[in-house]
């Protein structure tokens, strides 16, 4: 009989493309602060600071964000339909909530939420978010193109298995990218094809440098499949002209790419001069129709809304045969539906509170409260960036972060060197070891070789920003005290 005493399974002997893969924004300067924050907990005044600040992943609710009223409304009396009947729910819960649970719950056969619903979700569900996106875009949508996920990430996923068949097929993403995807990438064995946002000009997308990219790509054998646009940007924060997003389409449909369109971002605008246009507008303005292979990407997590625990989202699904639409289908199969309360919170986002419905009012001020909030977080914090040292800070347009640039001492540089640590890991850690923020270092998204950042969120409540601009500006001061040249 055979008989061994090393485990069935080693480090050695796992997948190669699980190891391969990494995720930063969970990566290992969070591991630490998660073990700084137990030490707080066991021994207070333990560490200069008496809190861990996680500006490191944008999870709004996690820093305090509450969710909005009449999402969390529909979604209590769609998951609990006993209490619709009862007098006292209309004491608790707005008119329009109960109303809309009742059309909800209609729209689930059997009313059965606790039941697996069709792999593409509940057809009524993708009905109304057809018509949310109709009434976005102007444009007509179809429950059939909809397929309901848990959050984009997995939606990601699905694309990649379903476009990636070995290490020759490549998919161009922007560098600095939000690594879902370069991770998605390395677990599904494609190659990463980079194309490079110019920092110079506020993280722009220039056709010219995809097309290099892409041209490159192909000169040592790589199939590119498709091309990521992350709209508005993560890191990044940038958002797309019409113009430039025209080009994209017409560079995506002349070189045979599909379109990945991340769209999470598409309510997190605060600038003026900028308005989010989503890339199947777009492509319906310039005339393609079926044309272009387009996946939009959107999801409960961002937003206004912030519900990322509550695992909600869809792709639209554009331009495909109807034999690879079939794969797409059989692939959602496998995992059998996405959760129910997620796809009636997406369907809630496509479809918010209107003019007239009891809600409205305080809804679009809890709305409001919120992104007017964030966008006087993104100035306060991006003006902090750069009043330090050697930081340089371009607007968050739009998103949840801000990505300022460090030009860093050459000590820094070398003292970084010396622990085997990337310099804006150094960096972060310090930042965290000094202040208790976490923020993520630059290499986890990618950037131009030699140039080092981080990324923070503009997350925090903003009773605390003052506070975290204090001690960001403290330590800086610190650091470069430290190490100048
Ligand atoms: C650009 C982008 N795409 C997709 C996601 C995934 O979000 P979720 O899976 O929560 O929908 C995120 C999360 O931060 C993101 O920033």
């Amino acid at each position: 009989m055979a008989s061994t005493t090393s485990p069935p399974v080693t480090y050695e002997s796992i997948n190669p493309k699980v190891k391969k893969c990494e995720y930063a924004v969970r990566g290992e300067i969070v591991t630490q602060a998660q073990r700084l924050q137990q030490e707080l907990q066991e021994n207070p005044g333990s560490h200069p600071f008496d809190e861990i600040l996680y500006c490191n992943i944008g999870n709004p609710q996690s820093l305090g964000q509450q969710p909005v009223t009449f999402f969390r409304e529909v979604l209590s009396l769609c998951n609990h339909p006993a209490i619709l009947d009862r007098d006292e729910t209309h004491g608790l819960f707005s008119s329009d909530a109960i109303s809309r649970a009742w059309e909800i719950l209609d729209l689930i056969p059997g009313r059965a939420t606790g039941a697996y619903s069709h792999s593409q979700g509940v057809k009524g569900l993708r009905e109304a978010i057809a018509a949310g996106i109709t009434a976005r875009d102007g444009f007509p949508a179809k429950a059939d193109d909809i397929f309901l996920t848990d959050g984009a990430s997995p939606a990601v996923h699905m694309m990649m298995q379903l476009l990636i068949r070995s290490e020759k097929d490549g998919i161009l993403c922007p560098i600095p990218q939000y690594p879902l995807y370069s991770a998605s990438i390395a677990l599904h064995g494609g190659s990463l094809v980079p194309y490079y946002l110019d920092e110079a000009t506020g993280w722009g997308l220039e056709i010219f440098e995809v097309k290099r990219q892409l041209e490159d790509a192909r000169s040592k054998g790589i199939i590119v499949r498709a091309l990521v646009v992350i709209n508005p940007g993560n890191p990044t924060g940038q958002v797309l002209s019409e113009a430039n997003q025209r080009e994209i389409v017409e560079f995506c449909k002349k070189e045979g790419l599909v379109l990945l369109a991340d769209e999470v971002y598409q309510e997190n605008i605060y600038v003026e001069n900028k308005q989010f246009n989503s890339f199947k507008k777009i492509s319906r303005m310039m005339g393609y129709d079926e044309e272009l292979s387009l996946v939009s990407f959107q999801s409960v997590s961002k937003g206004y809304y912030g519900e990322c625990g509550k695992r909600g989202g869809y792709m639209e699904v554009i331009g495909f045969t109807p034999d690879v639409r079939e794969q797409i289908y059989k692939v959602a199969s496998v995992n059998l539906c996405s959760n129910i309360s997620g796809q009636i919170l997406t369907s809630l986002v496509m479809n918010p509170p209107k003019v007239g419905d009891e809600s409205y009012e305080s809804f679009i001020a809890e709305k409001e409260g919120i992104l007017q909030s964030l966008a006087r977080r993104a100035q306060a914090l991006e003006d902090a960036f750069n009043s330090l040292e050697g930081v340089t800070c371009n607007k968050a347009e739009g998103a949840m972060y801000l990505f300022p640039r460090l030009r860093l001492p050459q000590k820094a540089i070398d003292a970084a060197k010396s622990v085997n640590t990337a310099p804006d890991g150094f960096y972060a850690r310090r930042l965290l070891e000094a202040t208790g923020i976490v923020v993520v270092p630059g290499s986890g998204f990618g950037q131009v070789p030699g140039t080092w950042h981080i990324r923070c969120t503009i997350l925090p409540q903003e009773d605390k920003i003052p506070a975290i601009i204090s001690r960001l500006r403290a330590f800086h001061e610190t650091f470069m005290n430290e190490f100048r040249d």
